[in-house]
């Protein structure tokens, strides 16, 4: 198939090639630099698939401007996709396809690099360091050991992160709508999200952004947390209230703040921004704090997790090809 693949870096371009030498260059990809959408989706013009990431807009417009184009299938090359308008590619007769799991630990390892990061202040005694400033103060951190973490949806990220908590000897409480019976096995004690807040010093979020979870961390749930909690968020940025907890932070009700993922990231993240003046004030203010750690969407980017995006994206690519159905399907069926 003859597939367009949107938001491609160098490293995309590698992988999606080695999977297809692999499997014998079944496909042949036009690697385009641009975010999908309405405007530009005519870049897709004379390819049958779109390969998009969880930067890309696969709303109306753009599904209709793919599909006028003779689009049938759109491969997003990630696991969320809140970014897809089921309903409309449905209507247009668009196959949807993701990659449900990808190496989960690339994830869940991430967040606790962040945590760990977060707590002994990792990011400002290198700083420090590397300015000759070899003090302590202001750098004191806590054992994990005992500690409590509320893991917010224990899907495949969520239960390998929360196996990693507990390797750490942490008490882990969880909200999820479809509590694990395996983690339910190891102790960890499922509750709501209200019942979790208070008792948490570490609260890590790996639920999808749906109506539902839209700004889930508010200024009633940043209430409701234990004074100085930790927070992280490496799911996906509405998940948090960003001004919200900008608000915990200057409070003191947020002790330190972790985010791979930002509300507003679709006009940053991904891209090298450095020689620019910063319009988001918001972000800019987030920057301002000792206690906040960011990274730019990395939490995914290891070689194992490369690899198997790759592959499972030429599988879906192969089997629709093959079927009419990509092997890892998203539909509104599926989902009601
Ligand atoms: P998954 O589908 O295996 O698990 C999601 C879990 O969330 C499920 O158990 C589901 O029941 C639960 N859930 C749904 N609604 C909930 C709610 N209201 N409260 C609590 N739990 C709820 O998904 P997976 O693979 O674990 O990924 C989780 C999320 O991580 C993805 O949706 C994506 O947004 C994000 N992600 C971030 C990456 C990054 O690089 N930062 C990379 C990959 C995924």
């Amino acid at each position: 198939m003859h597939i367009a693949v949107f938001s491609t870096k160098p490293y995309d371009r590698s992988f999606l090639e080695a999977a297809n030498a692999r499997a014998g260059e079944p496909h042949a990809f036009r690697f385009l630099a641009p975010h999908l959408d309405a405007g530009t989706a005519v870049l897709a013009k004379g390819a049958e698939a779109v390969c998009a990431f969880v930067n890309d807009t696969a709303d109306a417009a753009a599904l209709e401007a793919l599909a006028g184009q003779g689009v049938k299938l759109l491969a997003l090359r990630s696991a969320g996709f809140n970014n897809v308008d089921l309903a409309a590619a449905k209507r247009l007769g668009i196959r949807v396809g993701r990659v449900p799991a990808y190496s989960p630990e690339s994830v869940a390892e991430h967040t606790v690099a962040m945590i760990l990061s977060l707590n002994r202040n990792i990011h400002r005694a290198h700083a420090r360091v590397r300015e000759g400033n070899f003090t302590l103060d202001g750098l004191l951190g806590f054992d994990l050991r005992g500690r409590t973490v509320a893991v917010i949806g224990t899907g495949r990220i969520g239960a390998a992160f929360a196996r990693l908590m507990r390797c750490f000897g942490c008490r882990v409480l969880a909200h999820d709508p479809n509590p694990d019976p395996e983690l339910r096995g190891m102790g960890v004690a499922y509750g709501s999200v209200e019942a979790l807040l208070p008792e948490a010093d570490i609260i890590s979020l790996h639920c999808p952004l749906t109506p539902g979870t839209h700004h889930l961390i508010n200024d009633a749930a940043v209430a409701r947390m234990k004074r100085g909690a930790m927070l992280v968020n490496t799911s996906r940025g509405a998940i948090v209230d960003t001004r919200a907890v900008i608000r915990g932070l200057k409070s003191g009700a947020i002790g330190h703040l972790g985010l791979d993922v930002y509300e507003e990231e679709g006009d940053l993240f991904f891209e090298d921004l450095s020689g620019q003046v910063l319009h988001d004030d918001v972000f800019a203010r987030l920057l301002t704090f000792p206690n906040v750690l960011i990274t730019a969407h990395q939490a995914f980017f290891t070689e194992e997790a490369l690899t198997a995006i790759a592959e499972v994206t030429l599988d879906n690519i192969s089997h629709f090809a093959a079927t009419g159905t990509p092997r890892h399907e998203v539909s509104v069926e599926k989902l009601a």
